[in-house]
């Protein structure tokens, strides 16, 4: 308990407070004033401004999405609805190797890039620029910001298909150096990509080198999440080692039917390397992945469905099988047909999905692609397919434990400071929900359906989601690293 202003902004009374921890919730209020957390308790000596009655609901520090690709969302649609409905308050963008900054080079790279922006205009020299254009035109939810190594490469280099130089893998320490100053919080690569699958490791651990001096963190999408899983987070773990840094395995996965089972190595192994180094992870909720169109991916998978295509928009939200047995090709040739094109793969085992959730260690992210025609699910539903599906009904996790991997935890691993916790003097980055029916709504089918449950939304202390719907209120900030743990 803690004392709170005779009269605040807002308080929350009577909710089931799940604090971040981990820890069982506890029946509370919650006193919101100045856009921080002011106190937490019996507060019925307090008034506020806007009281609440939260009894039956819970209340949450708002959910840190740890693995977007909102870079451009947050600038186009600032409402960011589709991470807003789920109790996001902040994102961390420019995973897998791909950030709308810095690009210095004229033109764009190579897909997967189109995932974020396929116009020079929606790119920005530097990540400072990235970071003014954010603070000019705010966005309802915060943000930190990856730069993507894919995207050093290109700015770097003149043929993608060969390793770099000494003196290209300089000029990417130094354009990763200028975005650390700016304020970006670490690096991402994606090794699976074809822009980037020709780095060596020594490649990416030079270009990490711009990560020590700052504490900045380091996520991987791995080189191989399929035969070549264990030797890939190996890679990624000697890349953390010898920068010192951080590391986050992003979406972690063992995908092809002959690797379904796998995560009863791969847990272990992390399990190991987190003795040795600080290493993590996130996952999404779904036995299917989504990416650019690849050959190599429709072979692996069980099932492709098509997000979008440029020559056929026409077959976004299609079973790529289907597609071709209507042209008379092969599913290979059918895809060659529909690029540049996204898909949703099916490529996982659902006993392992349980499992990686299930793994203490395991943050949350969802991996969504919010420029996509027909998007995976995961872009909307996330994080209440976790607490609902998850959680309540399978019971993979508890509740607390749920919030935790997608509050506490992140905020702890990211070094965010002072969120991620409902704690006093803490931001007021909220979530209130109804334990008791919150769930994902949308489907492979129809994949844009807001969550059910998710009652209200705070970002710094201002609603941003309410009943269904955006309040247009945009108290979002594009958090840098010098504010955060990592830059003190
Ligand atoms: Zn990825
Ligand atoms: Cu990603």
């Amino acid at each position: 308990m803690s004392e709170a202003p005779s009269r605040c902004d807002l308080i929350f009374r009577g909710a089931t407070v799940f604090d971040g921890s981990g820890a069982e919730p506890v029946t509370a209020d919650v006193a919101v004033e100045n856009r921080r957390i002011a106190a937490i308790g019996d507060l019925g000596g307090s008034g506020a401004v806007v009281e609440i009655d939260a009894a039956g609901q819970a209340l949450a520090p708002g959910f840190i999405d740890v693995h977007t690709h909102d870079d451009r969302y947050l600038l186009a649609q600032p409402d960011v609805p589709a991470k807003a409905s789920q109790g996001v308050t902040t994102v961390v963008v420019g995973n897998c190797g791909i950030s709308v900054a810095p690009l210095t080079r004229p033109g764009l790279p190579p897909p997967p890039f189109d995932l974020l922006a396929d116009r020079p205009e929606f790119c920005f020299a530097s990540a400072g620029d990235y970071f003014k254009r954010l603070d000019e035109q705010p966005a309802a939810l915060n943000s930190l910001t990856l730069i993507g190594h894919s995207v050093l490469r290109y700015n770097c280099m003149d043929d993608l298909d060969r390793p770099a130089t000494d003196a290209e893998i300089g000029a990417m320490r130094d354009l990763m150096a200028d975005a650390m100053d700016a304020g970006a919080i670490g690096m991402s690569s994606g090794l699976f990509y074809p822009p980037a699958k020709a780095a060596r490791t020594e490649e990416v651990m030079g270009a990490a080198e711009a990560l020590t001096a700052g504490d900045g963190i380091y996520t991987a999408h791995i080189r191989n999440e399929a035969d070549g899983i264990v030797d890939s987070i190996e890679e990624a773990a000697a890349i953390g080692r010898h920068a010192d840094v951080q590391v986050v395995i992003s979406h972690h996965k063992c995908m092809g039917t002959a690797n379904y089972g796998r995560t009863r190595e791969t847990l272990p192994l992390l399990d190991r390397l987190a003795g040795e180094q600080r290493i993590g992870l996130d996952v999404y909720p779904y036995i299917a992945g989504s990416t650019v169109l690849l050959p190599e991916m429709v072979e692996m998978a069980e099932k492709t469905l098509i997000t979008w295509s440029k020559p056929r928009p026409d077959c976004a939200g299609r079973d790529l099988a289907e597609v071709a047995a209507e042209l008379g090709l092969s599913p290979l040739e059918a895809a060659a047909e529909l690029q540049p094109a996204g898909a949703v793969y099916f490529t996982m085992d659902e006993a392992d999905v349980r499992r990686i959730i299930a793994y203490p260690r395991s943050m949350i992210g969802s991996d969504g692609l919010p420029s996509d025609n027909h998007p995976h699910p995961r872009l909307w539903g996330t994080f209440p397919r976790v607490l609902g599906h998850y959680a309540r009904e399978l019971g993979v996790l508890t509740m607390a434990d749920a919030v935790h991997r997608m509050t506490g935890l992140p905020a702890t691993e990211f070094g965010l400071g002072d969120r991620g916790f409902i704690r006093p003097g803490y931001h007021a980055d909220l979530v209130l929900f109804d334990p008791g029916s919150v769930r994902d709504r949308s489907t492979f089918e129809a994949p844009t359906r807001p969550a059910a449950g998710i009652a209200l939304v705070l970002v710094n202390g201002e609603a941003v989601w309410r009943d269904g719907a955006s309040t247009g209120a945009r108290p979002g900030r594009a958090i840098r690293r010098q504010e955060t743990a990592r830059g003190r």
